[in-house]
């Protein structure tokens, strides 16, 4: 079947199979390899993207469900002027070891401080509890999200 969707502000067209992943077909067809593919179960958050500015895994989509909807990948967070202020502050703050979380990390994070530009200890825990990185200890990762916040 075929889906038309928006993804990071351009209209896509894509060919898939109805059991399809939103991940399948951004990373194979639409060739946006930045969302990670870890777990396909909705446990690691590597593969987090915006689906009409909400938050969501991208492996519990089908891609049939985003047709006609509007899809933003870690891709599409940078501009003409450079990275986006949470990608740079990940670089700034040394929040990125192996980096396979951090697409997902960037985009739940932009997420965060979209709806809470200032977010304590707390919010920063609970905003972040459903992306796993196995090699930071998340301190840098808090640093980058305090980071980009104060980068505002
Ligand atoms: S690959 Fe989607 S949550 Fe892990
Ligand atoms: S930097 Fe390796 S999993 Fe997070």
């Amino acid at each position: 079947m075929k889906i038309r969707l928006t993804v990071n502000g351009e209209p896509r067209e894509a060919d898939v199979w109805a059991g399809e992943s939103l991940l399948t077909a951004l990373r194979d067809t639409l060739e946006l390899p930045g969302s990670k593919n870890a777990c396909e179960q909705g446990e690691c958050g590597s593969c987090s993207v915006l689906l009409d500015g909400d938050l969501v895994c991208a492996c519990l989509v089908l891609a049939a469900q985003a047709d006609g909807h509007a899809v933003t990948t870690v891709e599409g967070l940078r501009s003409d002027d450079g990275l986006h202020r949470v990608q740079q502050a990940f670089v700034e703050a040394g929040a990125v070891q192996c980096g396979f979380c951090t697409p997902g990390l960037v985009v739940a994070v932009t997420d965060l401080l979209a709806r809470t530009p200032d977010p304590g200890d707390d919010e920063i825990r609970e905003a972040l509890s459903g992306n796993l990185c196995r090699c930071t200890g998340y301190a840098k990762i808090f640093d980058a999200v305090r980071l980009a916040a104060e980068h505002r």
